[in-house]
């Protein structure tokens, strides 16, 4: 496996991998790799001839009262996994390097963005946009493998990829879980001892509302509601949101049909969580 730091030497690679005809796969990640990047990079072996990972914080999703200083990291780690999961090219920018000056011209995120993590992390996306616009156009992607476990995200930048055009193919991964359900995270070594016992109930949570809706409640205010009693009883985290919309498009839904994503961000003193499923009729 190779690492770059430098983005005009993976734009020379990249030429020469697109010139023997042979297609790319790319994984973007902010580091503090788990199963779940991982199953991002098998998906991606599976479907492209060379695999390209990039681990970057990106300062800018990260909001001023955010936790981009205790976002966890460790390359040597990190390395040794991606190495061992088939990682063909391993970009690790610096901060200066994509965001040499400030930036002439932005993106900025108008649907989808209105909900959710959108509406509590203002300018989130706009940073995410902003990084995987820089990223794609660097590493020229025939598809990009985006974990479910940000459905939101996923939404956002298929919205992206369809407004400008952008030749490369999103591919949806389901989410990765521990055995006791808590979605994989990079930021689920900052909970506490007795937070990561409770941390599994958010998905239990999910679940519940599931079999519910299987059982043919249909009404998404009583879902909620619903949810929202189990946690509130089953953990001390402080309920951010749980919001259900039609996904992708994220508009309202009172009445459960067709596709519907049903999503829970709680705060627990380390470490903000989210997790989601996807419903469908
Ligand atoms: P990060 O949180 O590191 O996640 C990188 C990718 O891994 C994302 O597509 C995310 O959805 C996926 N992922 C994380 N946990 C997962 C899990 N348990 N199961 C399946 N996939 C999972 O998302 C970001 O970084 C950043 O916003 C990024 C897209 C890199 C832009 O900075």
């Amino acid at each position: 496996m190779n690492i770059i730091h430098d983005v005009t030497e993976l734009q020379s690679i990249v030429k020469n991998i697109k010139h023997s005809g042979k297609s790319i796969g790319f994984v973007p990640t902010m580091g503090f790799l788990h199963e779940g990047h991982l199953t991002l990079v098998k998906e991606a072996k599976k479907q492209t001839d060379v695999v390209v990972m990039s681990i970057f914080v990106n300062p800018m999703q990260f909001g001023p009262n955010e936790d981009f200083d205790q976002y966890p990291r460790d390359l040597d780690r990190d390395r040794e996994l991606a190495e061992k999961a088939g990682v063909d090219f391993l970009f690790v920018p610096s901060v200066d390097t994509m965001y040499n000056n400030s930036l002439s011209t932005v993106l900025k995120v108008e649907k989808r963005v209105n909900v959710l993590c959108g509406r509590k992390r203002e300018g989130h996306f706009d940073g995410v946009v902003t990084i995987v616009t820089k990223l794609f156009n660097i590493v020229q992607p025939d598809k990009a493998f985006f974990g479910m476990k940000d459905a939101q995200q996923v939404a956002v930048i298929e919205s992206l990829v369809e407004d400008y055009f952008l030749p490369v193919e999103i591919i949806r991964v389901p989410t990765v879980r521990e055995e006791d359900g808590l979605a994989k995270s990079s930021r689920n070594v900052n909970l506490t001892e007795l937070e990561r016992i409770e941390a599994p109930h958010l998905y239990k949570g999910l679940r519940l509302a599931q079999e519910e809706i299987a059982n043919g409640e249909k009404d998404s205010s009583k879902i909620i509601e619903m949810v929202k009693t189990y946690i509130e009883s089953n953990t001390s985290g402080t309920i951010d949101y749980i919001e259900m919309y039609a996904y992708p498009e994220l508009t309202n839904l009172s009445v459960i049909h067709g596709e519907a994503l049903l999503a829970i961000a709680v705060k627990f003193s380390g470490a903000r969580l989210i997790d989601n499923i996807i419903i469908k009729e």
